[in-house]
C-alpha cells in the first residue's frame, strides 16, 4: 500500500492534478496496486487566509509518504519567491530531491514548432541538479531602494553535490543504452569557479568510472541554440539548477508545449516528488481548458518510481494513443478539448489495454 501526498497548491494545479488522480485510479485498478492518497490543503489561497506556507506538521507528514505529487505552485495576490521558496524549494532541499529528471521528448501526434523534426529527433532527457547554485537563497542586498543600492545573489557549487548528479546522468546514461553520450550544459568559459569545478568531476568521474559514456561539453547558448537546430544530437544532457531549469521550458515547446512536460524531482534514497513543469497559469485557472498531460505524465513518472513498471508504462501507452489519435486537439489552450475530456480519453485508453 503506497501512501502519496498530493498538493495541488494554486491556479490550474488543482484541475491538471484531478486529471491525473484520475488516471492512477484507473491504472491502479488494471495493475492491482494499492494506494492511499492524502491530499493537503496548501498554496496561495491557505497562505492570504491563514499566513501558512507549509506548516511543519504537513512537512513531517510527507516525510513518512512513498511520494508526493504536485500541481502548481504560484498566486496573483501572493509576492512572487513566498511560495516557490515556501512550498516547491523547500520540498526540493528539505528532501535532498537532487535529481529534477526532465524528458523532452516528442509524442507522435504531436506538433512541434521545429520544421522538418519529429519524435525520431526529439527524445532526450535533462538531468537537472536541484539543490544547489543561485536556488540556494545565499545573498543580500544593502541601501535597498535607493540609488546606491547592492545586491548580491550567489550562486553555491559543491563537489558532493555537482558529483552526485554526474554520476546519476552516467547512469541513466547506461540504462538507457540508446546514444550512451551525456552532454554536460555550463558556461566554464565565464563561471570559470563554479563550472571548472562542474568540468573537473565530470571529466574525472566519467573517466574513472564510465569508460563506455562518450562525453560533451556544450556551454548554455549553443545548447539553447542546438536544442532547436539540432535535438537529434542529444540523449542525456546534465547541467546545473539555473540554466536546468531554462533550458526545459525551451524543451517544453519543442515537444508541443507546457501542457505536455512532467518531471519528477528524485531522491533515490529517500521522498520524491513528481509534477507537471508548467506553473499555476491563473489566467487559465477553473476553465477547464488547461492540458492535464503533463500532470497525467507525471504520475506514470511516480509510478515508474515506485517500482511500478507496467503501470507506469501504460500510462506512457495510453498517452502515446491518446496523442496519436487526434482526439486531443492541439494542445493549446484552445484547443476545443477540456481538461475533464482529455483526461477521459487518457483513462480510455487505459482501460483498453
Ligand atoms: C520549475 C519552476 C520552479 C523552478 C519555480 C516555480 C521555483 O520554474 O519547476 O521549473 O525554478 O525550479
Ligand atoms: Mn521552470
Amino acid at each position: 500500500m503506497y501512501k502519496i501526498g498530493v498538493l495541488p497548491c494554486d491556479g490550474v494545479g488543482p484541475e491538471v492534478v484531478r486529471e491525473g488522480k484520475k488516471v492512477l485510479e484507473a491504472v491502479a485498478r488494471k495493475c492491482g496496486v494499492k494506494y492511499e492518497l492524502v491530499e493537503y490543503d496548501v498554496g496561495g489561497d491557505r497562505y492570504l487566509r491563514t499566513g501558512e506556507v507549509l506548516p511543519d506538521s504537513v512537512f513531517q507528514e510527507l516525510g513518512t509518504m512513498d511520494a508526493i505529487y504536485l500541481g502548481a505552485v504560484g498566486h496573483d495576490d501572493v509576492q512572487p519567491g513566498i511560495l516557490e521558496k515556501g512550498i516547491l524549494l523547500d520540498i526540493r532541499f528539505e528532501f535532498d530531491q537532487y535529481v529534477n529528471l526532465r524528458p523532452i521528448k516528442l509524442y507522435p501526434g504531436v506538433e512541434t514548432p521545429l520544421k522538418h523534426k519529429g519524435p525520431d529527433d526529439i527524445d532526450f532527457i535533462v538531468v537537472r541538479e536541484n539543490t544547489e547554485d543561485m536556488y540556494v537563497g545565499i545573498g543580500g542586498q544593502m541601501k535597498r531602494g535607493t540609488p546606491d543600492e547592492v545586491a548580491v545573489q550567489t550562486a553555491v557549487y559543491t563537489r558532493k553535490g555537482t558529483e552526485r548528479i554526474i554520476r546519476y546522468a552516467f547512469e541513466l546514461s547506461r540504462e538507457r543504452n540508446t546514444d550512451k553520450t551525456v552532454y554536460l550544459c555550463d558556461k566554464a568559459n565565464v563561471l570559470t569557479f563554479g563550472h571548472d569545478l562542474w568540468r573537473r568531476t565530470f571529466e574525472e568521474v566519467g573517466e574513472a568510472d564510465y569508460p563506455d559514456i562518450k562525453r560533451e561539453c556544450a556551454f548554455v547558448d549553443a545548447t539553447t541554440m542546438w536544442m532547436v537546430k539540432n535535438p537529434e544530437w542529444f540523449d542525456v544532457i546534465v547541467t546545473t539548477n539555473m540554466f536546468g531549469d531554462i533550458i526545459t521550458d525551451l524543451g517544453a515547446m519543442i515537444q508541443g508545449g507546457m501542457g505536455v512536460a512532467a518531471s519528477g524531482n528524485i531522491n533515490p534514497d529517500g521522498v520524491s516528488m513528481f509534477e507537471p513543469i508548467h506553473g499555476s497559469a491563473p489566467r487559465h485557472a477553473g476553465k477547464d481548458v488547461i492540458c492535464p498531460i503533463a500532470a497525467i505524465c507525471a504520475a506514470g513518472m511516480m509510478l515508474e518510481h515506485l517500482g511500478e513498471t507496467k503501470a507506469g508504462e501504460m500510462v506512457e501507452n495510453a498517452v502515446v494513443e491518446a496523442l496519436g489519435s487526434g482526439r486531443l486537439g492541439d494542445l493549446s489552450t484552445r484547443s476545443g478539448v477540456s481538461t475533464t475530456q482529455q483526461g477521459d480519453i487518457v483513462v480510455e485508453y487505459i482501460q483498453k489495454q
